[in-house]
């Protein structure tokens, strides 16, 4: 869910209803089941909530217009309980309608909860926990009537109290009728960041919430709750002891989550890919070519005793993992596992002090992930993370983090952030190998610099993009497509296909090319569309003649293949319907190259069947529930 609070004085350019609809925009990719925002005028609360996208609350305010406000909040959801209808959708209120309370997250003990509420005589509207959380908070604020007269102060005082009941995870904001410019806010295990203003403040799932106003965001730690003013802002934990955040400066601004001129950000996220690695890659070496990772801040004495490397991650991340490991274990000669980080953290995993896990996560707020890192900690294991977001929780939980500075990544299916957690993956295992000597170190340099050629490769395939879009728009009626690949080309077939499903809803499935004929072949008919990704001549151990006639197994059984193949590669031509090239790079580095074309034309399929590129149905960004 995305959430944005606001609370400014008159006189600001922009009203509290302008500030948060402008944040729900940028904030959309977080959710998009249903949206809802309430304002604080006139001693009363007034909010408007509507299910499906923005759009529709946009509708119904333009409808039924809100008064001009200096307070604000306002929400945009992804359904967990209870589905996506207008009475679901946030704000929720309580306290006869002079209370809204917005949420992100799970209240696990909501049912315990609201069978007590209930007893006590409440009636509730909607089947969430939100609105139990509200009624709670009005309850504990009703109780402090009589111990704490200024009506801000109460509202802080009865949401630590809240907290201190409520079990789960959880993002909270409330404001109240009678503390017209206040902005009370609770986390545990759930995003919030605060931005500081002139006479203003903000509230935001993330910066973007804000960016168009400040550049000043404070981050929030564990079990934290910040009240806001237009002058002031007051950090304490649950039981009202003072805290205090981190600030710090947002290095992008409003323009960089801007389309661009592309009709997505999909299709812009896939063009940044130059950009994003050499970003990722940026600033890495010293002045004689030598790796460093400064902020790999975990003794090397530890580095060099890790037995095992256990990757967890979700999605596409998961995938990005899945590549690694390859590099990993050729260059480091380090066991490496990849799991899902829901499959790792409930399996009872074998981690202790010699396992280094490695977390990645574009977002940095993946609850799944989360999980699997403080479980991997509580071993005793040492978590690095490889993540896009600076100050999110999965950095600010592992022990060290290599961030990708892939600029933010507004499209929910992810593309730029897949290669430049590949990128960090890279430098992550080449460092290592460096520690502890299993590359000379003029192997090392050998691979950074073909490392340093890859942005300008990206782009060539960038470039002859137009053909995909062709073939895409030719093929928009498939209903089903397969992808094969072996070694770093199989994660690469299972994006592909993660792709074309997240996207353009359409069955797709990746596999194992050396597994083809022990089961999927018996999928292939005349007219299946299939495309394998072929490794390059140059590599070792005839992969890439297996590959080939891999190409004409399914050939031979009326399949359509589409073979994306290196420049020079003649060998795949007889048997390929399509050749995608791609330029020549190390067996290891290709995933960075053989990938765009997969994304690219799921985007474009996607895009030429009208479907709503950026937001696909029942998907969010950051999945911040378990
Ligand atoms: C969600 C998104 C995916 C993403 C996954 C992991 O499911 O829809 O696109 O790959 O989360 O996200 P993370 O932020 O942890 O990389």
């Amino acid at each position: 869910c995305g959430i944005v609070g606001y609370v400014g004085r008159p006189g600001h350019a922009h009203t509290a209803l302008n500030v948060v609809l402008e944040g729900l925009r940028r904030l959309e990719y977080r959710g998009y089941d249903s949206a809802g925002v309430a304002v604080v005028a006139d001693g009363a609360i007034d909010s408007r909530k509507k299910s499906g996208k923005l759009s529709n609350l946009l509708d119904e305010i333009e409808r039924e217009p809100l008064p001009d406000a200096v307070t604000g909040i306002g929400h945009t959801r992804w359904a967990t309980h209870g589905g996506p209808t207008d009475r679901n959708a946030h704000p929720h209120l309580a306290d006869e309608g002079r209370l809204a309370v917005i949420h992100n997250g799970i209240i696990e003990n909501f049912a315990e909860l609201k069978a007590e509420l209930l007893d006590a005589g409440h009636v509730f509207l909607s089947e969430t926990d939100t609105e139990v959380a509200a009624a709670l908070l009005a309850r504990l604020y009703r109780s402090l009537a009589d111990e704490v007269a200024d009506p801000g102060q109460r509202l802080t005082t009865a949401m630590q109290r809240a907290c201190q009941r409520l079990e789960g995870a959880f993002t909270l904001l409330a404001v109240h009728a009678d503390a017209p410019d206040v902005v009370v806010a609770a986390r545990r295990s759930s995003p919030l960041v605060v931005g500081l203003g002139e006479g203003e403040n903000f509230l935001g799932s993330d910066v973007s919430g804000f960016i168009d106003y400040t550049r000043r965001a404070v981050e929030l730690g564990q079990d934290q709750i910040v009240t806001i003013t237009p002058e002031a802002m007051d950090i304490t934990d649950f039981h009202g002891a003072p805290a205090t955040g981190t600030e710090y400066q947002v290095d992008w601004d409003a323009a960089a989550a801007e389309k661009d001129g592309y009709s997505s950000f999909m299709l812009k996220e896939i063009n940044e890919q130059p950009l994003a690695v050499e970003q990722t890659l940026m600033g890495r070496l010293d002045q004689h070519g030598n790796l460093m990772l400064d902020e790999l801040r975990i003794d090397e004495s530890i580095l060099r005793s890790v037995d095992k490397i256990v990757v967890v991650a979700c999605g596409t991340a998961a995938y990005a993992g899945q590549v690694a490991k390859y590099a990993i274990e050729h260059w480091c000669r380090i066991p490496t596992e990849v799991e899902l980080a829901h499959e790792f953290r409930y399996r009872d995993p074998i981690v202790n002090e010699k396992t280094l896990v490695v977390a990645f996560s574009q977002s940095g707020e993946t609850m799944d992930t989360l999980m699997a890192v403080r479980h991997a900690r509580e071993q005793g294991a040492k978590v690095v993370s490889i993540c896009n977001t600076n100050g999110s929780t999965i950095p600010r939980e592992s022990d060290a983090v290599i961030y990708t500075h892939a600029g933010p990544e507004i499209a929910v299916a992810s593309t730029k952030a897949f290669l430049s957690q590949i990128a960090a993956a890279y430098l992550l295992g080449l460092y290592l190998a460096q520690l502890r000597g299993t590359k000379f170190p003029d192997e090392v340099r050998e691979v950074l610099r073909e490392l340093q050629e890859i942005p300008a490769k990206i782009q060539t395939v960038l470039d002859a993009g137009g053909e995909v879009t062709d073939l895409a728009r030719r093929m928009s009626d498939a209903e089903s497509v397969l992808f094969l690949g072996r070694h770093v080309g199989y994660p690469v077939a299972l994006e592909g296909a993660l792709k074309l499903k997240e996207i353009a809803y359409i069955h797709a499935e990746g596999f194992a090319a050396g597994e083809l004929k022990h089961g999927p072949i018996a999928l292939v008919e005349e007219g299946q569309p299939v495309f394998v990704i072929v490794p390059s001549p140059r590599g070792r151990d005839s992969l890439h003649a297996k590959v080939v006639s891999n190409i004409q197994e399914v050939r031979a059984r009326g399949a359509i293949t589409i073979v994306i193949a290196e420049e020079g590669d003649e060998a795949v031509t007889p048997y390929a319907n399509e050749v995608i090239r791609v330029p020549q790079a190390p067996v290891l580095l290709a995933p960075l190259l053989t990938t765009v074309p997969l994304q690219l034309f799921a985007c474009q399929l996607a895009d030429s069947k009208g479907y709503d590129v950026d937001q696909p149905r029942n998907l969010a960004k950051s999945v911040t529930v378990e």
